[in-house]
């Protein structure tokens, strides 16, 4: 079944006492039991809740993975995954990955005796190179942020399968809808479901498939072991925003191509990073490898001062952190969403202080270009 219909669909089947089309939000932290050593099923919300636990298979269905998983944010979610290593494991990372992710593995991690290399997923020979004997994953970011360098999921998976090593993929940007990491060979894929999966900037939440069911059940363990699970409301608010995720993203990438256009002609725009414009070098693979493009837009102005003014003037657009939702934003990822990469890394990857990142959204696209057009001025 197309990912559009099952998508639309989570929960729907869940009440079959009443037909609720929509899953109810099972406010309760606890469940009654029939009898001695008898149970519904459900026992306590930590260890499983009706409504995260539509969520969680609505994510492994859209996904084709053997079990979905529900946290309280995107990070919780990629801190659980850690679980999976121990003291001497060495894991290879894409080099301009999100600031807290980073944050999370070199100021926390480490801390744990695990070890981190940072390299360009986009070069396979790079990360190659950077696999040592006690490494055990690769954590791979399918489309970066904030300069959407885009990585071969199919041939990435492939050496990690012949090194005997774990392919984790950070597929927020791109969504199931629009890549399928577990069809091209990866092993566990996880979300800020905060972005396009729940979509409308009104919840935090984050998600995490397993493709294999023996893996799936070492995950659950530590989801349960720790406990950052998403409550029913926000479950409930995550489901209700993935129904509408083909709409929004083929406006959201519709609006994204023509504002990259756009930008790529104006006259105090240096450079412009969208994999939907044929001279960004992921163009072709991501074209192969993806039902689209994704509707981040990253672009260089020609003076420092003119970021303030773009920031400021904006009024159809937002200055505001995070991105996915359906209200278009800019970021300054210098010092907002990057802040807590090294000055020098910041450098050397090109996040610099000329740089803006817009997350489009579903608005119309010519109130967009008008609202940046007189921002510029
Ligand atoms: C690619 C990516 N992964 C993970 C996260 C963390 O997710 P959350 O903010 O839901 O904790 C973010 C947040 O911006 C992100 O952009």
């Amino acid at each position: 079944m197309n990912i559009a219909t099952q998508a639309a669909q989570i929960g729907l089947e869940w009440d079959t006492r009443t037909g609720a089309v929509t899953v109810p939000i099972y406010q309760t932290a606890t469940f009654r039991h029939p009898a001695l050593g008898q149970s519904t099923g459900y026992d306590y919300s930590r260890s499983g809740n009706p409504t995260r636990q539509a969520l969680e298979e609505g994510i492994a269905r859209l996904e084709g993975g053997a079990r979905g998983f529900a946290y309280a944010s995107g990070m919780a979610a990629i801190a659980n995954l850690l679980l999976l290593f121990k003291k001497g494991d060495h894991l290879v990372v894409t080099e301009d990955l999100y600031g807290g992710t980073c944050r999370l593995f070199d100021q926390i991690f480490t801390q744990y005796d695990l070890s981190f290399t940072y390299v360009d997923t986009s070069d396979l020979e790079a990360v190659r190179a950077a696999i040592r004997p006690e490494t055990r994953a690769l954590f791979v970011e399918s489309l970066t942020n904030p300069l959407l360098k885009v990585a071969d999921i199919a041939a990435l998976s492939a050496l990690c399968r012949e090194r005997g090593i774990l392919h984790i993929v950070d597929n927020t940007f791109l969504t199931p809808y629009l890549l399928r990491p577990f069809d091209l060979g990866a092993d566990i894929t996880v979300y800020s479901a905060t972005k396009y999966l729940a979509g409308h900037n009104d919840t935090v939440s984050g998600l995490v498939v397993v493709k294999d069911a023996a893996l799936a059940e070492k995950v659950y363990f530590h989801q349960n072991s720790v406990g950052a699970i998403l409550g029913p409301q926000d479950s409930w608010l995550t489901i209700r925003g993935m129904k509408t995720l083909s709409v929004r993203l083929d406006r959201q990438q519709e609006n994204a191509q023509r504002i990259a256009q756009w930008l790529a002609t104006h006259p105090l725009v240096t450079m412009v990073y969208y994999p939907g414009l044929s001279e960004h070098p992921g163009h072709g693979l991501l074209k192969r490898q993806a039902k689209g493009f994704g509707a981040m837009v990253a672009f260089e102005v020609t003076d420092p001062s003119l970021v303030e003014r773009v920031l400021l003037k904006t009024n159809v657009i937002s200055f505001a952190e995070s991105l996915g939702g359906v209200e278009t934003l800019i970021t300054f990822p210098e010092v907002q969403t990057h802040a807590d990469i090294p000055p020098d890394v910041r450098r050397r990857l090109g996040i610099n202080n000329v740089l803006l990142r817009l997350s489009v959204g579903i608005e119309d696209a010519d109130d967009l270009i008008a609202d940046l057009a007189q921002a510029f001025e």
